[in-house]
């Protein structure tokens, strides 16, 4: 049997499924190179100060890296005995060099390196996440330069409201990546702080440099205090809002793509590449990567809800409840990045059915309150035009025609101030060019916005 590091206090072995039920390297070791490279810099760190010889630090590094090949190489064996992924790795130093190996822990505890672990993770995954948010991104704008003239309705309450150009709904969703991509941004100056040092909870009795360490690990600050150095895990919690934010916008995206792919809209079509079909209905194409896009949001909201939960009440310092962190934070890092890479991939390869988004466009008077802004500029008071095209929509509805097909004797009876060029502002291309607007939908405005877009990535 393996020797527990604590052994010494205790008379009794723990209870065989204790030991099972306490352990967490089923998943913690998935730090295993965070670890590794906490333990070199706290090693180098040690030798400096003159804790550990040079010789010493030198066998304890040259250790820890042999340690990382075994684990890539499938070699090392986890045992749950030995708890988490930290004292299988300590515990297989001393195997491998010795006594020396019972050195690397002075001046430490578990307390400060996991926080340090899931910190160096956690940075690491930002910064692939954001890199995923930029491919995001980047595709989403190709596609909104490719349709910048592309004109769909746009919607209110679901229903028609105002023709849109399609270049300009994408970009509406570029703007909450943007708001996401700085959360995270934010989030990661505060996930960059080294609690390593803090030891258990007080700080320790050697002379450690835990600037020297903080250089050593990349981290742009130290943390103030020991206390909170070990206990705090509101990164883990503003990483997660984040992710919820995000998961948030793609399930907005997602249920439109579904929306977009159905027979009845066929706005878009989706490569082969990211649906799959039914095991009965032949000829069903069906929109899986959206929807199940749209479905993990919840595991991210959850895990919001358990690190939150998880925190609340939780008196100073350390508490073993912080080792239940690590699994609602991992799935929550995979989840995203996995819903981020698939939807990267899966907008280039979007067919988009202009003809068929135009002729929706025109269904639905979606240029109503193109007329009663010409009555406007006529003259006419809004309210008053906007009774008098409503009058002219009751018309088409219950003559089963659209505006642009009404004829000027029609229009006439409606407002005599109703002249031939009526039907510049009544077609789709003449409503969304008038709303040229900073921010809004003409082509002109969206090219602009495009060129502001690419010059902030
Ligand atoms: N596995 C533990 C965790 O994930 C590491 C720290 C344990 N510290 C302790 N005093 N038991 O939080």
């Amino acid at each position: 049997t393996i020797e527990k590091p604590w052994s010494g206090r205790f008379t009794a072995p723990t209870d065989a499924f204790v030991e099972a039920f306490t352990a967490s390297v089923g998943f913690d070791q998935r730090l295993y190179a965070y670890d590794i490279m906490g333990s070199i810099a706290h090693a180098t760190m040690l030798a400096r100060v003159g804790v550990l010889t040079q010789t010493e630090c030198e066998q304890i590094v040259n250790g820890l890296q042999s340690i990382q090949q075994e684990i890539e190489s499938g070699q090392l064996q986890w045992s749950i005995a030995l708890e988490d992924v930290h004292m299988n790795i300590e515990t297989r130093l001393t195997q491998k060099i010795g006594v020396v190996g019972k050195k690397l822990h002075t001046g430490r505890s578990r307390n400060d390196q996991v926080a340090t672990d899931v910190r160096l993770y956690l940075r690491h995954e930002i910064d692939t996440i954001i890199a995923e948010l930029n491919r995001l991104l980047n595709a989403l704008i190709v596609v909104a330069e490719r349709e910048a003239e592309t004109i769909l309705p746009g919607f209110t309450h679901l229903q028609s409201a105002q023709p849109i150009t399609f270049g300009h709904h994408l970009l509406a969703w570029c703007e909450m990546l943007l708001r996401d991509k700085s959360r995270l941004q934010d989030c990661r100056k505060r996930v960059n702080t080294l609690p390593l040092g803090a030891a258990a909870l007080a700080g320790t009795s050697y002379p450690l440099d835990r600037h020297y360490t903080a250089e050593l690990l990349g981290f742009e600050a130290v943390a103030e205090n020991s206390l909170d150095a070990v206990s705090d895990r509101d990164f883990a919690i503003e990483f997660t809002s984040a992710a919820t934010l995000i998961m948030m916008h793609l399930s907005r995206f997602s249920e439109e793509l579904v929306l977009w792919s159905s027979a009845q809209f066929n706005f878009i079509e989706l490569s082969d590449a990211f649906c799959t079909g039914s095991s009965i209905m032949p000829q069903k194409k069906n929109p899986d990567v959206p929807e199940l896009v749209r479905g993990k949001t919840g595991r991210v909201y959850g895990a919001l809800i358990s690190l939150l939960t998880l925190m609340k009440s939780q008196p100073l310092a350390y508490n073993k409840d912080n080792q239940e962190d690590k699994e609602p934070l991992f799935d929550t890092v995979d989840t995203l990045k996995g819903s981020l890479k698939v939807y990267a991939d899966m907008i280039p390869a979007m067919q988009v059915n202009r003809d068929i988004m135009r002729k929706a466009a025109l269904q639905g008077f979606t240029t109503a309150t193109d007329l009663a802004d010409y009555l406007v500029r006529k003259g006419v008071p809004f309210r008053d035009a906007h009774e008098i095209v409503g009058k002219a929509v009751r018309y088409g509805v219950e003559n089963n025609t659209h505006l642009e097909a009404v004829t000027l004797e029609t229009y006439k009876q409606f407002s005599p101030l109703i002249e031939q060029d009526v039907y510049n502002v009544l077609s789709l291309e003449g409503s969304v060019a008038a709303r040229n607007v900073f921010g809004g939908t003409a082509p002109q405005q969206v090219k602009a916005a495009i060129q502001r877009l690419k010059a902030k990535l």
